[in-house]
């Protein structure tokens, strides 16, 4: 009954209600700029991952959600696994599976323990070619006890595609990464 009271055509937002509830699954996406897109995204990511202790899950899930809304070219984690970084869950382009510390970006800001952005990798000695498609990148790195774990690795089509926003905000999606 409490459902069909929702549903009048004239409640509006019990109909947006029901929709929603529908919909738990999908991800909402919004334009805007690139703030507002974050800002909306934040709090989905947060609700994919909490209650969630597997960390493969939520790294998958935080990749599909950043390539949803933002349609990059790539956006996926590299984990450290015996002083190297292994290929990890990604949405885009199959790319490259294992990267010694300091080689490429990723391996780059492995080593120097920070978010690396670069404008245009075809100026960034030692860039690793993963797709030739990819333009530009940033590498965040993901903290565990204070060592980097891993990394979350972005490639955008479009040269200059990121910022210190962007930095921001994705150093602070993967500050919610666990690794129990
Ligand atoms: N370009 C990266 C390699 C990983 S792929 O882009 C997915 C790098 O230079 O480390």
């Amino acid at each position: 009954m409490f459902y069909i009271e929702l549903i009048k055509p004239c409640n509006i937002a019990g109909l947006l209600f029901l929709i929603l509830l529908a919909m738990a699954e999908d991800l909402i996406i919004i334009t805007g700029s690139k703030q507002e897109q974050y800002e909306a995204l934040i709090p989905q990511i947060k609700g994919l991952i909490e209650g969630e202790t597997d960390l493969i899950a939520n790294l998958a899930n935080i990749a599909a959600a950043l390539k949803e809304q933002f349609n990059w070219l790539w956006v996926g984690f590299y984990l450290v696994k015996n002083e190297e970084l292994v290929l990890g869950p990604f949405q885009g382009p199959v790319a490259c599976t294992r990267i010694k510390k300091s080689r490429g970006v990723c391996g780059s800001s492995w080593a120097q323990k920070k978010t690396l952005i670069v404008a245009d990798v075809e100026k960034f000695p030692g860039h690793i070619a993963c797709s030739s498609a990819s333009r530009s990148e940033i590498v965040i790195p993901v903290l565990h006890n204070n060592e980097v774990a891993g990394v979350l690795d972005v490639d955008s089509k479009k040269l200059d595609e990121f910022d210190t926003t962007d930095q921001a905000y994705l150093e602070q999606i993967v500050s919610f990464i666990s690794f129990q």
